[in-house]
């Protein structure tokens, strides 16, 4: 069984407002019920019995506390993302600083140009990596990915995205073979070996739950997904990420865990 031991976050910044946004679920974040969001966020990972690492708010990108996308973590590699959206690329910069303090330099690689590379896209099943081909993960990222996994004995395949941000947004692994999958996942052929729990579609946002350790933590405000969740045994913790969410952020795009 998978067992994480660390996390990194990093504190959303004022700039925030100014996010990324495709208008999904409209207004702009409140900072400082974003900021309270954040603290539970993390007191949430902490009853997971991980260790979590805060990095400083950065202003300089409105989206950086979504740590999930310019770096994937594996337990055997780091591999530094090269973000799709052009005001978060600079992103990798302060988070390679940050990997740099949990892996050896021989085991950090990197994504690089013409490849692009969103963390987001990116699903660990165990030994197995599923990657979305998206507006922010192209050809090319996936090349480079899928050669760097393969060096670390690693598979990976390409899942095409025609409607949501990232592939993790509509689908994501709570191991033991189990997956949460809505909207445009519900069928795909690739994921028909798992058990698969359709979210109903009124509630899709809360597909992005994720596993800690054993535990599962849900967005809060989504009574079926929670009673999804529990009915497979699994213990939860809710979590209210509403600021987030107007910009298309979830509970994984908020850490990187490993
Ligand atoms: N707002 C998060 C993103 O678009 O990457």
């Amino acid at each position: 069984m998978r067992r994480f031991n660390n996390v990194i976050v990093r504190r959303p910044c004022r700039a925030m407002v100014e996010g990324i946004t495709s208008g999904l679920y409209p207004g702009k974040p409140d900072y400082s019920l974003a900021l309270l969001q954040h603290d539970a966020y993390i007191e949430a990972l902490k009853k997971c019995g991980v260790s979590v690492t805060v990095l400083p708010a950065d202003e300089n990108y409105p989206d950086s506390c979504f740590v999930e996308d310019p770096a994937v973590l594996t337990e055997r590699c780091a591999i530094i993302a090269n973000p799709g959206a052009p005001s978060r690329n600079g992103e990798k910069e302060s988070i390679e600083e940050a990997v740099r303090s949990f892996y050896p330099e021989d085991r950090i690689e990197h994504i690089t140009f013409p490849g692009a590379l969103d963390g987001g896209d990116v699903m660990m099943c165990g030994d197995h990596f599923f990657v979305g081909r998206s507006a922010r993960t192209n050809e090319e990222g996936l090349r480079q990915f899928s050669t760097i996994l393969a060096r670390y004995g690693y598979t990976c395949s390409e899942v095409r995205l025609e409607e949501v941000l990232h592939l993790k947004t509509g689908v994501n692994y709570l191991e033991n073979n189990n997956l949460l999958v809505s909207g445009e996942f519900i069928n795909k052929p690739e994921f028909e070996s798992y058990n698969r729990f359709v979210i109903p579609e009124d509630e899709a946002y809360a597909a992005n739950c994720i596993w800690v350790n054993g535990t599962v933590i849900v967005p809060e405000g989504y009574p079926e997904v929670l009673r999804t969740v529990r009915s497979m045994g699994y213990d939860t913790i809710t979590v209210d990420t509403s600021e987030y969410r107007k910009l298309d952020g979830g509970l994984s795009c908020l850490s990187l865990r490993f």
